[in-house]
This record gives C-alpha cells, sequence and structure tokens, in this order.
C-alpha cells in the first residue's frame, strides 16, 4: 500500500459504525468523521481493546473498553475521568479518502487520487461490487484475466452450450507495472451475459495493473461496451478482498436495464469463480502446496507475478504474439 491507494470498502457499507479490515493481516478501523473518512490501527493502546467494537461519537473512535477517544490522525483525544490535560498518546493512522463510491486507503502518502477504472466517467453507468475470495491476488487476477477458464467454469453463462472455438489472436504487451493482453478475431460469445450486453466484438483487453487492479475492456464498432475493474489486495494470508466497478456507456433507457440484469448475473459469474479459486486453494493445501505448471495458454501469469514482486513484467520489454483458440 506504500505510496498507492488500495480500494477496502464500497462507501455504502461504511455507515455510522466503525469497519474493521485486514490489510495483509493487520487490523485496521475505518470511519467517517463528518465528510472526511478516517483509518487507523485497530487496537487501543490502552489494552488493546478492538476499536472497530466500539462506537463513532463526533467524528472520533471511542475504545469500548475504558473509553478513551481517538481522532482519525490516531491521536488521543481524551481519557474519561481523567482531570486536567490528555496525555499525547498515539496509534498508527493511514490517508483515508472516498472516491467513486468506495473508500480507499493508504499507508504512504500518495501525490495523486486513486486511479478507479479506464472508463470515460461522463455518461457512464457505474454499478460496484464487493467480494472477498479464498485465494492469493496473484490468482484472482489471473482468474479474472483468463479466457480459457470460462468455457468451463461459466459455461452457459459466459459462453453457449456449444463447444466450438474460434481462432483469436492475443497480443501480450507492458510497461512497469503494467501487463496486458489484447484478443482480436473473436466473434461475439453466445452466453447469457454476452447476449443480453453486447453488439458485436471487435476486441477484448485484459490488463493488470501494480498493486492489483485487474481490468477486462470489451470493444464493439463503436468503442468500449463494457469494462470491469477489480481492485484486489491480500487481506489476510488467505483471503483477497475485491472492489469492482462495472462501468458501460449510458445510452439512453436500455442501457440502465443492462445495467440492473447485468449485476446479479456478474454476481453468479463471482460466485462461479470464488468458489472454484477456494476449493483449488483448498486442495493445494492438502497437497503440501507442490509446484503449478505455467501452461501454453497463461499468458500473463509470469508477469503477475513479476509484477507483484515490484519488478518489470517481462513483457515490457518482449512484446508476445499468440495465436489459439478460443
Ligand atoms: S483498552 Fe481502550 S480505553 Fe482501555
Ligand atoms: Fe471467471
Amino acid at each position: 500500500m506504500q505510496d498507492h491507494w488500495v480500494a477496502v470498502l464500497l462507501s455504502s457499507d461504511l455507515k455510522a459504525k466503525p469497519q474493521k479490515i485486514f490489510w495483509k493481516g493487520i487490523p485496521i478501523v475505518v470511519f467517517r468523521s463528518g465528510q472526511n473518512v478516517n483509518a487507523i490501527a485497530d487496537r487501543c493502546p490502552h489494552r488493546m481493546a478492538e476499536f472497530s467494537k466500539g462506537r463513532v461519537v463526533q467524528g472520533e473512535i471511542e475504545c469500548p473498553y475504558h473509553g478513551w477517544r481517538f481522532d482519525g490522525a490516531g491521536q488521543c483525544t481524551s481519557i474519561p475521568g481523567h482531570l486536567g490535560e490528555t496525555p499525547r498518546y498515539r496509534i498508527q493512522s493511514y490517508k483515508a479518502i472516498e472516491q467513486d463510491g468506495a473508500i480507499f486507503i493508504s499507508a504512504g502518502t500518495p501525490d495523486t487520487l486513486p486511479y478507479v477504472h479506464g472508463f470515460p466517467t461522463l455518461k457512464a453507468v457505474v454499478r460496484r461490487v464487493h467480494s472477498t475470495t479464498h485465494s492469493t491476488v496473484v490468482d484472482v487476477a489471473e482468474n479474472i484475466l483468463d479466457a480459457t477458464h470460462t468455457h468451463f467454469t461459466h459455461k452457459r453463462l459466459l459462453r453457449g452450450l456449444g463447444t466450438k472455438r474460434h481462432r483469436v489472436s492475443v497480443e501480450v504487451t507492458g510497461a512497469a507495472g503494467r501487463v496486458e493482453a489484447c484478443y482480436t478475431g473473436e466473434p461475439k460469445q453466445e452466453g447469457l451475459v454476452s447476449k443480453l450486453l453486447e453488439g458485436g466484438r471487435s476486441k477484448t483487453v485484459g490488463r493488470f495493473l501494480y498493486p492489483g487492479i485487474a481490468e477486462l475492456e470489451y470493444w464493439g464498432p463503436d468503442g468500449i461496451v463494457l469494462t470491469t475493474s477489480f481492485h484486489l489486495y491480500q487481506s489476510t494470508d488467505e483471503i483477497v478482498n475485491g472492489i469492482g466497478w462495472l462501468v458501460g456507456p449510458k445510452t439512453g433507457l436500455s442501457s440502465w436495464l443492462k445495467a440492473a440484469l447485468f449485476k446479479p448475473l456478474f454476481r453468479i459469474a463471482l460466485e462461479q469463480d470464488r468458489r472454484v479459486l477456494k476449493l483449488a486453494q483448498e486442495n493445494a493445501q492438502v497437497h503440501g502446496r507442490p509446484d503449478i505448471i505455467k501452461g501454453p495458454l497463461d499468458f500473463l501469469r509470469g508477469d503477475i507475478e513479476a509484477i507483484m514482486k515490484g519488478e518489470r513484467p517481462d513483457a515490457a520489454d518482449n512484446p508476445r504474439h499468440y495465436q489459439i483458440e478460443l
């Protein structure tokens, strides 16, 4: 999270009650004060009670044990029953900001606003989802960007019943902190979601951005038809947290109708992915986490791994081209 923003909660999930989140295993409490959002370590330095079990009073968090209060900067502001000046106790705080319907936090000092999604924001229909998955950021990102599992994991939903595949070209390119695969030559997919959403398909782009953003763009002949941007981070060793934006152009009433239908269908796909990832993770555990195979169609795995390690992805210097049947 150093100098990056990480999307941790949907705005709609943060009301008057403080919320506990985990970032790389660290418990953090997120709470509102007026127009601001705050994030501080979820441990009262007095006796280690959880702030998140307390309440917010006048924009400050009140510890449920002895009632000490702390502000959004992590500064102790009052000790009930103590007369005189409040000692200068302090607990770790994080930068927090609310944007595009989500709460972002950072342990560093980012000098820009959070990146949310690549869709031009004017005239867009936006839907947001929050999900957690038993997996790792690399596995979830790869799953989102991997076209080859859709035939099996999402049969019927994203793909038709038929088994017909089509020859497509894949261009993999990259830069520091970024890798993307562009698929062309793919006809319209035959599953339910595609039937609902798309006219002709001209290309599909899958992209991974440091420190954990997986994006899909579906392009029609007249431009982007739909994008999904998933912001992932490792919440605990076992759990990946994801906040996703589904964005499409606003083109009259039908776009709202599509959006209304799309979200529940998208939820089903998400559920199918969560399930397959969780079972795979558990199975890997049972077998003592043996090495896995990087297959000939796993175009992005190595680059995603490199980016997550803070390294330059191979695709940045060696763009690649593949022909596959999808
Ligand atoms: S533990 Fe928080 S006030 Fe005592
Ligand atoms: Fe999937």
